[in-house]
């Protein structure tokens, strides 16, 4: 690392006070526009960059980080996702890369929990009806969604942020069932009244929720395939606020489209920003514009987490939030 600071090109806008913080630490070059950068922009930023600040809406490509100049010595990510950087690129060019875990779990899990309820209660499908004129006055039996007490909510990925949802979950009165690659210390598992299922397939036919929480990785890709979403209780509800790509996206619009489970709630999508025409026609599903981290209180711990891994960094030692396990 050169003595000089380091330049370090960020591809998004950051809140202000980051962006601040950053020009007074760094050679920051920021994106006063905001612009979604494009390949061959981020191919001409790597090979000057010593440091980039990518976000979810950069694909950084083995192709990108091939245009990468001998200077480029570490991707600090904005986001604890990171299934847009070509990992096992990075690590062949000896690249550090680090993730911003642990601040943005709260407010994932509060927007989970928010898709949830209106997909179970349908308040936004009632929202749309009283705005288009189209609410008849209280009747017993108009738009009767389902009670969240009492429902088995099986959570997929029961990490920090699954386990945030679950103990939001839980006092709403649900039963709490995951999915995860390792189980729970005993502990924690009875805090939440959590029952394991090492198998995917056997929970899936028994909830009433899904929630997705696992991170997107090869082994988590089409979690949800056709197959498994053909095995989903009729009253069950799908939520998704981790990856477009865990979910075969037009196999769950198709199951709803059929009725053949009873709604949904996405903030995730495969093609972001491009939505499934699909998922929009349909009254059943709640859509969300990838809001999970969306706070100015988790975007600005977000940034400052991204100061500090760099500034560990450029100091001599292992950032904090190195992705790497080796580090
Ligand atoms: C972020 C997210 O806002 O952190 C993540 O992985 O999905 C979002 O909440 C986004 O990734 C910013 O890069």
């Amino acid at each position: 690392m050169p003595q000089e600071k380091p330049l370090v090109i960020v591809t998004r806008r950051l809140p202000a006070s980051v962006e601040a913080r950053m020009a007074e630490l760094f050679d920051a070059r920021l994106n006063s526009d905001d612009h979604p950068m494009s390949e061959a922009e981020l191919k001409a930023a790597v090979s000057q960059a010593d440091i980039l600040v990518p976000t979810v809406t950069d694909r950084i490509s083995a192709q990108v980080i091939e245009a990468a100049g001998p200077q480029l010595k570490m991707i600090a990510n904005f986001g604890v996702g990171i299934d847009h950087i070509d990992l096992k690129a990075a690590a062949a060019r000896g690249l550090k890369v680090s993730n911003t875990p642990g601040v943005l779990t709260d407010d994932t899990a509060d927007i989970t929990l928010i898709l949830m309820l209106n997909a179970m209660r349908r308040t936004t499908e009632g929202e749309r009806l009283l705005r288009a004129g189209q609410w008849p006055g209280w009747a017993p039996t108009w738009h009767l969604g389902q009670a969240m007490r009492g429902k088995a909510l099986g959570i997929i990925g029961m990490g920090r942020i699954g386990r945030a949802v679950a103990e939001r979950a839980k006092a709403f009165g649900m039963e709490i069932h995951y999915h995860n690659r390792s189980r729970l210390p005993a502990p924690q598992e009875q805090a939440l009244g959590a029952t394991y299922w090492p198998d995917v397939e056997a929970m899936l036919p028994e909830m009433n929720v899904i929630s997705v929480n696992c991170p997107r990785t090869p082994d988590t890709v089409n979690m949800l395939s056709r197959e498994r979403i053909a095995t989903l209780r009729p009253d069950a509800v799908v939520v998704n606020t981790a990856r477009g790509g865990v979910i075969d996206e037009e196999a769950l619009a198709d199951a709803l489209a059929e009725g053949r489970i009873a709604g949904a709630g996405l903030d995730v999508y495969d093609n972001e920003p491009r939505v499934n025409p699909k998922l929009i026609a349909l009254e059943t599903v709640v859509l969300a514009p990838h809001m999970g981290s969306s706070t100015i209180e988790a975007r600005t711990a977000m940034g400052e987490k991204v100061i500090i891994n760099i500034k560990t960094f450029i100091d001599g030692h292992t950032p904090p939030d190195s992705v790497f396990d080796d580090d």
